[in-house]
């Protein structure tokens, strides 16, 4: 088999990175290892820059986004026993919308679908071939079938564990790592939210966020130690140890329910560098993790793959390499901006055992900072919003 992008990864940077080239006539294969059910089984954030929002309109993906998504122009910031609201709209002009990026996969996927382009899910073995010469090639099994896919790039779109950052020498890529001393404890429940809007709170017994998918749905989150196992944690557990992370009269509206989806994940800062390797770029998860603290984990996805598409269409057809040279420290630029934001929030939002009082009172001299300046107000809701595209 022959085309001109081989994408490794269905996830929503290598579904989005497919529908940008299709659109501009572009050949590209995308090669999963899971099944498209599984894909769809993962359930992940769900807040969407207007950069994402503008990405999917381009391609036509946005309908139901459109009906379904719930645009907030806001969030609350919840400190011991202070609180306040971070008015987007008021502040900067802009706001964000909440649509689960479980939502827009199935819409990408859909998308593909309906234009019959090639993804082969269950794809094994996938094995990057040449990537530093002039003709790239990808082998997986398919069906016991041994394949070859011929191709001019391969945007590596496989996540953080995926093939594509491995396959580039130890000698050439560099890697910048932070690792949390504490998961989130994610629950997924059919019950009302809490608040119309999202509330980030720190608490002296840890952090909390609670979430929303529809006006019937909740998304909410409890920092536990990394030891933590989701088996010890009854519904009943979890929705007590959530009322006493919330303020009072935010506990008294808590409806509380059974779990759809109950899990834990590690948190994590990664970078990546550089994001080319030859003919391999890497795009997403698997060039880059955020803490999911200011939720910037789909919208960098969004932002690489659209680099990486406006690159790839300037050198197809304007016959122009300067943005496949540029992409690396084009997407690198905004990486490291949503890198710092979200260990920001970790830091500012997160209750850190091993801290001294010294640390604990700058976090409260912080949070008082954020209170009482406008400007530090601005400046989060300029990074919350989504930074310059
Ligand atoms: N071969 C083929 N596919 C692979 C391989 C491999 N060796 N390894 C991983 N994959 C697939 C995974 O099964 C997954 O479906 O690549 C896909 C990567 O998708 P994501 O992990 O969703 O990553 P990405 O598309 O970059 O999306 C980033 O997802 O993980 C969240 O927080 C993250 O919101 C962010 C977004
Ligand atoms: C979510 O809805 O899952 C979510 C929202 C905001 C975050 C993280 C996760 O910062």
């Amino acid at each position: 088999m022959k085309t001109q992008v081989a994408i490794i990864g269905a996830g929503p940077a290598g579904l989005l990175l497919g529908e940008l080239l299709t659109k501009e006539g572009i050949d590209n294969i995308i090669l999963e290892q899971r099944s498209a059910d599984y894909v769809l089984g993962r359930i992940r954030a769900g807040v969407l820059e207007s950069v994402t929002v503008d990405a999917l309109d381009r391609v036509g993906v946005s309908q139901r986004l459109h009906q379904e998504g719930l645009p907030h122009d806001g969030i609350e910031l919840v400190f011991e026993d202070m609180h306040h609201r971070i008015d987007f709209k008021k502040l900067i002009g802009k706001s964000v919308v909440v649509y689960g990026q479980t939502e827009v996969t199935r819409d990408l996927m859909a998308a593909r679908q309906a234009k019959g382009t090639t993804t082969y899910y269950e794809a094994t073995e996938v094995t990057l071939h040449n990537i530093k010469e002039n003709d790239p090639y990808v082998t997986f099994m398919y069906q016991g079938q041994s394949m070859t896919i011929y191709c001019d790039f391969i945007a590596g779109c496989d996540g953080f564990h995926g093939v594509s950052r491995k396959s580039i020498p130890d000698n050439v890529i560099k890697e910048y790592e932070r690792v949390y001393p504490f998961g989130w404890l994610g629950v997924l429940s059919d019950t009302k939210p809490v608040s119309d809007e999202l509330i980030y709170s720190y608490t002296e017994r840890g952090f909390s966020l609670c979430s929303q998918r529809s006006a019937t749905r909740s998304r909410y989150y409890l920092q536990v130690p990394l030891t933590e196992k989701v088996e010890n944690w009854s519904d009943e557990r979890f929705w007590d140890e959530l009322s006493q992370r919330l303020y009072p009269e935010a506990a008294r509206h808590l409806e509380t329910g059974e779990s759809l989806e109950k899990s834990i994940a590690p948190l994590r800062s990664f970078v990546s560098e550089p994001l080319r390797y030859g003919h391999l770029f890497l795009a997403g998860d698997a060039a880059h993790i955020v803490p999911p603290t200011g939720a910037k984990g789909l919208n960098l996805a969004a932002s690489d793959v659209l680099y990486l598409a406006d690159a790839f269409i300037q050198h197809y057809v304007e016959k122009d390499a300067t943005g496949i040279e540029e992409y690396s420290q084009k997407a690198l630029k905004r990486i490291w901006g949503a890198e710092r934001f979200s260990w920001y929030m970790t830091t500012l939002l997160h209750h850190f055992d091993q801290d001294d009082v010294f640390t604990d009172k700058m976090r409260r001299a912080e949070f008082m900072h954020l209170l009482n300046s406008e400007y530090a107000q601005l400046s989060l809701a300029e990074n919350y919003v989504g930074l310059p595209y």
